[in-house]
């Protein structure tokens, strides 16, 4: 049976009911397809893409263009699940007229239902202009990889009492500003939690607990394709890398020992016509 495009107000519902929300990042078409088909209430076509799929550092080379090329496989691939473009760095902090520009880009060129953005609370105002513009924007505070060398490094936000209130202060004024959900990225759980029960728009959580409204998680960590490294807080639900390699390995023997193509890999001709080439 058909579903039908995730809303907005069905993520608030899930909250008031206590239902949890999930989400999966996704970078192309099939999988976006697999994350759809899988029930997941939202995809977030993250600027993770940067290092797991375009094999970037970090997320801060990610480009405007790149994000759109992903992001217009994945709606494609996606036919329930709300999509969620990722702004990447710097397409949001010159101007807030820029911001708007290219969050706007995320839902005409790339069919997007949405864009996401980090920071706190300097970035109530951008996210008020581009939801006042029809975007709806999900926000994104604790560890914000696109500006951690700013904070020495990637490390768990919010740890001490001064810290933790001024995320509590950011999240309030990010959901004042009309952030429809935000993102949580590793900060204490019982931090999380204060967040998540005093606010009424949805909170999704990485390395953030389990009592945020609903959770997420890099695809490539999930299934173990990401092989340089694995957070603290990632759970690896099957390790593909060793499997594909097995694969490779099998098909580049056969391949070299004549084993395939076999017979029901090859296309037939009839006799009489071979006999004539
Ligand atoms: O880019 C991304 O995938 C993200 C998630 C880790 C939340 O921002």
């Amino acid at each position: 049976m058909d579903r039908k495009k995730v809303t907005i107000s069905e993520l608030m519902q899930k909250k008031e009911k206590g239902q949890k929300i999930t989400m999966m990042t996704a970078y192309d078409y099939p999988t976006a397809s697999l994350v759809d088909q899988a029930g997941i209430d939202t995809i977030l076509v993250g600027d993770s893409l940067g290092m797991v799929v375009l094999g970037y550092d970090s997320t801060v080379p990610v480009t405007m263009d790149e994000m759109i090329h992903h992001c217009k496989a994945v709606s494609r691939g996606t036919k329930s699940s709300f999509v969620i473009g990722d702004m990447p760095f710097m397409s949001y902090h010159v101007s807030v007229e820029q911001a708007i520009t290219n969050a706007g880009r995320f839902v005409k060129e790339a069919a997007c239902d949405s864009v996401k953005l980090e920071g706190g609370t300097d970035m109530a105002p951008v996210i008020k202009a581009i939801v006042k513009a029809g975007i709806p924007v999900c926000a994104h505070i604790g560890l914000t990889p696109q500006t951690a060398t700013m904070f020495s490094g990637f490390k768990v936000q919010g740890k001490d009492a001064e810290s933790a209130k001024a995320l509590i202060q950011s999240a309030r004024d990010l959901e004042a500003a009309g952030a429809f959900m935000i993102v949580m990225e590793c900060i204490p759980d019982i931090l999380a939690a204060r967040i998540t029960k005093e606010l009424t728009i949805p909170t999704i959580g990485i390395g953030a607990g389990k009592d945020c409204d609903g959770q997420v998680l890099v695809y490539h960590d999930l299934v173990g394709l990401f092989e340089r490294f694995t957070p603290k807080f990632v759970k690896q639900y099957i390790n593909l890398s060793p499997k594909i390699k097995e694969a490779l390995i099998q098909y580049r023997t056969e391949v070299e020992d004549g084993t395939f193509p076999g017979p029901g890999h090859t296309f037939a001709m009839k006799k009489e016509e071979a006999e004539k080439i």
